[in-house]
């Protein structure tokens, strides 16, 4: 390996096209993809819509992951990605992560993908329990849902990417790709892939956003999301909505910020003190504000009306993104066809290693073949 390359910093990350982007995703990894990108520390960033993923519990529904892919896109785009920074490709357009993902099952057991937490919950929801049955609510578990981390360990590695900005569920996925990497470089007696680092937000609001009704995780499915491409309208509703504290019934009742959806997307939200002096000169921070409403005497609509003027900072950016990439689609279209012809060029790099290093290149490499064949039957004629 080349001293240069050691040095490479690289970034590879994605989603599944099945929805539009919401908030959680935005605070949880996009917004530090653009931080990043927009930092100038690294070499390469690529973003993997995932659609082959996506597949693994859609397989009967392409036509949403396919819908998807250009929604996603759009997500990315308004959210600050610069096609002249990154690079967005698909999946699915790159042939050389199907290799890889093949050669790579045989480095992972079934007892070892059972263990996968992050699995077992989506098996959980999807109610995918592992065993046949004749009841349409109970399916059985498909190998390639089963088995789709060693195909994510394929689109880490074959980007040869240092470090993942992910959300805290993609832990065990990242986990997975480190571990699959030393195996192969270790059996194969190599240094061709590159052990990755996971990046998750510092801020704990913004590693697992709850959502709007403070339930659970913010998730499409569960309808308790607010989306990057929102109205400004319907963010409204949603922030008048959201879930605070069902103890403070009166103004001038003590209040409660734990688990009050309004203070925890403040924590997750608030760019800076400005938005105070801007929008709530009442207070100089986060801190005062929380004081007052423990205190009693701070009402929940004047801390919703606040919520949505820092909310619309954000979203309101995005959004004007998004009415102009939404006129210009054909580009879109070209971003992420030049994203994933790039994409072919530096994964076909990798498995052309990951061949070499396991000598099965036999066309490249005559010797591999024939030479060990030969000597191979030398030997076992002396034997005799
Ligand atoms: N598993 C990720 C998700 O659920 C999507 C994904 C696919 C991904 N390949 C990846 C994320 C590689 C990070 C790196 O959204």
């Amino acid at each position: 390996m080349l001293a240069k390359d050691c040095k490479r910093k690289v970034i590879l990350t994605g989603d599944r096209p099945t929805g539009k982007l919401h908030l959680g995703h935005f605070v949880g990894s996009l917004q530090r993809r653009v931080e990043l990108q927009n930092s100038g520390q690294f070499d390469e960033i690529n973003i993997l819509v995932a659609d082959d993923q996506a597949l693994t519990d859609n397989w009967d529904n392409p036509k949403k992951v396919r819908d998807n892919i250009i929604e996603v896109t759009l997500d990315y785009l308004s959210a600050g990605i610069d096609p002249d920074k990154s690079f967005i490709c698909i999946q699915s357009g790159i042939p050389a992560l199907h290799a890889l993902t093949f050669y790579y099952m045989n480095l992972v057991t079934t007892q070892r993908l059972s263990r996968n937490p992050t699995v077992k919950s989506e098996m959980l929801m999807r109610g995918f329990n592992g065993s046949e049955s004749e009841d349409d609510n109970v399916a059985g578990l498909p190998a390639g849902f089963f088995t789709y981390p060693v195909s994510q360990t394929a689109d880490i590695t074959a980007f040869k990417a240092t470090t993942v900005p992910a959300g805290e569920d993609q832990m065990p996925m990242i986990e997975q790709a480190r571990e699959i990497a030393h195996r192969f470089n270790t059996i194969y007696k190599c240094d061709v892939l590159v052990e990755p680092d996971i990046l998750i937000p510092e801020n704990a609001a913004q590693r697992r956003l709850p959502g709007i009704d403070g339930k659970a995780k913010m998730s499409k499915s569960l309808g308790n999301g607010i989306f990057l491409s929102d109205d400004a309208a319907t963010v409204k509703k949603k922030v008048m909505s959201m879930y605070t504290d069902p103890t403070h019934i009166n103004v001038a009742d003590p209040g409660h910020v734990e688990g009050n959806m309004v203070f925890t997307y403040l924590d997750a939200f608030l760019r800076d003190d400005s938005q105070f002096a801007d929008y709530l000169p009442d207070y100089k921070n986060l801190e005062e504000m929380k004081e007052h409403y423990q205190r009693g005497g701070l009402g929940d609509m004047k801390c919703k009306k606040f919520l949505l003027k820092v909310m619309e900072d954000l979203l309101q950016p995005i959004r004007e993104n998004r009415a102009k990439w939404e006129t210009n689609i054909n580009d879109v279209y070209d971003i992420l066809k030049a994203g994933t012809d790039h994409a072919v060029q530096v994964t076909n790099q990798t498995l052309h290693e990951c061949r070499d290093a396991m000598r099965i290149n036999y066309f490249d490499d005559k010797d591999a073949m024939v030479k060990s064949w030969e000597s191979w039957l030398n030997e076992s004629h002396t034997k005799n």
